[in-house]
């Protein structure tokens, strides 16, 4: 039976399809406003990727069930299952029985007392990177979030064990794995991943890089007897297993930091230069945001406990990962049959939703496009919270979420105190979706002392 075959019936497919590429052409080119046009087909949606079907949710209440009452009756799908050849069986890739054990060990690496701690030296980092920015020039903000994002969860996952020659390859891994892992499952057959072309060896050698340094770091902060640090990684070698009271095996110890890695850099980052992005075309709002943050540090240096002061700070960010969803795509595959929009979707179909899409819709949110703050103070202009999914929902729901929210407040704090920014160019900036997230592409800004 061809995969054509095993397609449900019933299901609208796509306009747009062609004959060997199926969806690819839009896919690949146009993607947001074409997964954002699907919900014109109806609840559930066929797409094919080559020849493979594909079912998208364009439906938000599905998109909930699916996450949340129907968890059981799905796993994480296609993209997953080449992640995990590839990247290990770390809470990103991992699903299941072995995934929930996993999650409870690693969760209290995330708990409050750790969170604050994170705090402290998301805002040291902060400073010492917004001090050494050049007043005046214009400059593309995402790669200084990058660095930004990369050393701060660098920094809280492995603390002072790492070498100059580790973070450098680290930093030469991760853009290379995070592309290409998407772009892999998307080739047509297994075959093409071992074709000697510059973008396999690339990729292979980011991979084989990543985890060589990784286990090196484990083995080395496994054999230190000085004491546990307040790192994650000194929190994930110390976890024991409730049942059995054994501590997590070094390997798997390497998949979780790999994972943590890979999950909490690029999305915050991301995020962060869409923020600043918005802010310097909206000065007011930047303004407003700076007196906030000056009210209660002059010099930006907020801590935890200052956070919730940051009310429209914060609802800035909010309105940053509704408007600029940092994971335009996400997925699982049924492993029982769902009843979805009145079609029967059989175990091994595989099912994709866009939260970017969902966050733009018109039906949720009044005026989607607008990059609007202030509607975070009046409930009827968003969807409800349970529709709203940055960071997902359910049992895979993002397990960094309280890191994430705390480092970019921290983050902006640190910015808005001190600098003002205003775009160099008039070119408005373009949404760069080939990656895991939607990137800003140009324009460049300029930071100018406040
Ligand atoms: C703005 C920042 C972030 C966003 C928008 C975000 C978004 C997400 C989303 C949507 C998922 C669910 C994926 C799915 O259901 O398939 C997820 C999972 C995950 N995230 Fe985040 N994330 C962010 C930051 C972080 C950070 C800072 C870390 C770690 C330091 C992190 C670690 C993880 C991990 C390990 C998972 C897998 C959780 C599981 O399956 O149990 N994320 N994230």
């Amino acid at each position: 039976m061809s995969e054509d075959d095993a397609a449900p019936t019933g299901v609208p497919c796509a306009p747009g399809r062609l004959p060997l590429l199926g969806h690819l052409v839009p896919l690949l080119t146009r993607p947001l406003p074409f997964l954002q046009s699907l919900a014109d087909h109806g609840p559930v949606v066929r797409i094919h990727l080559w020849r493979k079907p594909v079912h998208v949710l364009t439906d938000p209440e599905l998109v909930h069930r699916l996450l949340v009452k129907d968890a059981a009756k799905t796993e994480k799908g296609f993209v997953f299952d080449k992640a995990r050849g590839l990247l290990g069986n770390g809470l990103f890739t991992s699903e299941g029985a072995f995934h929930l054990r996993q999650r409870r060990l690693v969760q209290p690496a995330f708990h409050r007392d750790s969170i604050r701690r994170y705090a402290t030296l998301a805002a040291r980092v902060a400073a010492a990177a917004v001090s050494r920015w050049e007043p005046g020039r214009a400059a593309p903000i995402e790669p200084r979030m990058h660095d930004l994002a990369r050393d701060i969860v660098v920094e809280a996952l492995f603390a002072t064990h790492l070498s100059r020659d580790q973070k450098n390859g680290i930093d030469r891994a991760v853009p290379v794995v995070l592309t290409g892992f998407v772009q892999r499952a998307l080739y047509p057959s297994p075959l093409l991943e071992k074709l000697p072309v510059p973008a396999n060896r690339r990729f292979d050698a980011a991979v084989r890089g990543l985890r060589t340094v990784v286990d090196e770091i484990v083995a080395q902060a496994a054999g230190l007897h000085q004491g546990p640090d307040d790192s994650l990684l000194s929190l994930l070698l110390a976890t024991r297993d409730e049942e059995t009271g054994l501590p997590m095996a070094p390997a798997q110890v390497r998949d979780e930091a790999v994972s943590l890695l890979l999950a909490g850099t690029e999305t915050t980052a991301t995020t962060l230069a869409w923020l600043f992005h918005e802010l310097a075309q909206h000065q007011d709002l930047q303004d407003e945001l700076s007196e906030e943050v000056r009210a209660i540090a002059a010099d930006g240096a907020v801590s935890m406990g200052d956070l919730p002061r940051l009310e429209r700070t914060g609802h800035a960010i909010s309105e940053t990962l509704r408007l600029h969803t940092p994971n335009w795509i996400l997925m699982r595959r049924a492993v029982a049959p769902l009843h979805y929009g009145g079609v029967l979707l059989p175990p091994g179909a595989e099912v994709l939703f866009s939260p970017t899409a969902l966050h733009r819709s018109p039906q949720l949110h009044a005026d989607p496009l607008r990059f609007d703050p202030d509607r975070w103070r009046r409930p009827a202009d968003r969807a409800p919270a349970r529709l709203f999914i940055p960071f997902g929902a359910g049992h895979h729901k993002c397990v960094g979420e309280s890191f994430a929210w705390t480092e970019m407040l921290v983050i902006a704090a640190a910015v808005l105190a001190r600098l003002r920014l205003r775009p160099a160019t008039a070119t408005p900036v373009r949404e760069n979706a080939t990656a895991a997230t939607v990137r800003p592409r140009g324009p460049l800004l300029i930071a100018e002392p406040r």
